[in-house]
């Protein structure tokens, strides 16, 4: 069983991140969401060929796909499967964007479960791969239908679930409802990986005993931390969990802007280095300023230089390096 997964995550959760987690001891990640009538229609577009991605390090990669018409999502699993790159299939039934989510996509099709049903026979039977649904828990607190969904996933042929414990009307507010992801459990005999607000150690393996799941799903608590894999794996062997240095904080975010410059034009590279940096430095002292200044940093070389200084001084305040 692979139990310790980073989440997919748009605009986040790409091969780079997703290796630097593997390396921390993450065992199964995700594509980001891909739609199924965008790869049909152009599977060679620039953006869709990016998302497809799976970077030569990772050991395991299951593709996500978000779609309405399960003839639709069912051929592009058929024809992403036969291309022998992937390890799994995972349908999208959680995403409550409202683009997606109301015209029936995503978490939409948590509202119409036999449609649901359909697409996920439909995928099993078209795709020679393992194909899993990642859901929520319903669309609100008065559509709470997790436990007959799932069942439904299950009879379909679902090999697998993902439970989100939250609805699609929280999107990301509250606390994830881990009493009805041991309901979802307790209701199929498939394996069921528990996701939501985990952000350490402790809580994912005290969530994942509580509930039963067979594994933990790991989200924002990743952002500018892939250590996070190796403290819960360090935490389940019942060992002390490894602190994180600040040497080893500046030698991930380098390591990190080097494998995006190496794949990316610099312009978009320094881009998207900006978030990523903001979610490293996180819980630092004195970080807002050095921030603003990371955002104004037009290119690598500069950006290098202020987080040297950054790191020196926090060095010079007696923080271990
Ligand atoms: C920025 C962002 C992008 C996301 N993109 C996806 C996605 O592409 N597919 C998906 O199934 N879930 C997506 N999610 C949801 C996460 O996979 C996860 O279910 C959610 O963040 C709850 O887990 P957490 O509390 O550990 O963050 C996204 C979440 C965030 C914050």
């Amino acid at each position: 069983m692979y139990k310790y997964r980073l989440a997919p995550m748009c605009g986040i959760t790409d091969h780079i991140y997703r290796t630097l987690c593997y390396e921390q001891g993450c065992e199964t990640a995700y594509t980001e969401m891909i739609s199924a009538m965008g790869y049909l229609c152009a599977p060679e577009q620039r953006a869709t060929r990016e998302l497809m991605v799976r970077g030569e390090k990772e050991p395991r990669l299951i593709l996500q796909l978000f779609g309405k018409d399960p003839d639709i999502v069912a051929k592009a699993a058929g024809r992403i499967s036969e291309l022998g790159i992937y390890d799994g299939i995972d349908l999208n039934m959680g995403c409550p964007a409202r683009k997606i989510a109301c015209s029936g996509e995503g978490c939409g099709l948590m509202k119409e479960p036999e449609k649901a049903g359909e697409m996920i026979r439909k995928t099993v039977a078209a795709a020679s791969l393992p194909v899993s649904v990642k859901m929520r828990i319903g669309w609100d607190s008065d559509h709470i239908n997790a436990v007959s969904f799932a069942r439904i996933a299950e009879e379909a042929g679902a090999k697998e679930i993902t439970v989100h414990g939250r609805t699609r009307e929280q999107q990301y507010s509250g606390m994830a409802d881990w009493e009805t992801i041991r309901a979802v459990k307790e209701s199929v005999r498939i394996p069921v990986i528990g996701n939501g607000d985990l952000f350490n150690a402790k809580d994912t393996l005290n969530r994942m005993h509580e509930s039963g799941t067979d594994g933990a799903m790991i989200g924002r608590g990743a952002l500018g931390n892939p250590w996070i894999f190796r403290e819960i794996k360090a935490a389940e062997k019942g060992l002390n969990i490894p602190t994180v240095t600040l040497e080893e904080r500046r030698d991930m975010i380098l390591r990190h802007y080097r494998m995006m410059l190496a794949e990316r034009p610099a312009k978009i590279a320094v881009r998207e280095m900006r978030k990523h940096i903001g979610w490293y430095l996180h819980g630092l002292r004195g970080i807002s300023r050095v921030r603003d200044e990371i955002n104004h940093c037009p290119d690598a070389d500069s950006t290098f230089a202020v987080l040297e200084r950054f790191f020196r001084e926090q060095k010079q305040a007696g923080q271990p390096i």
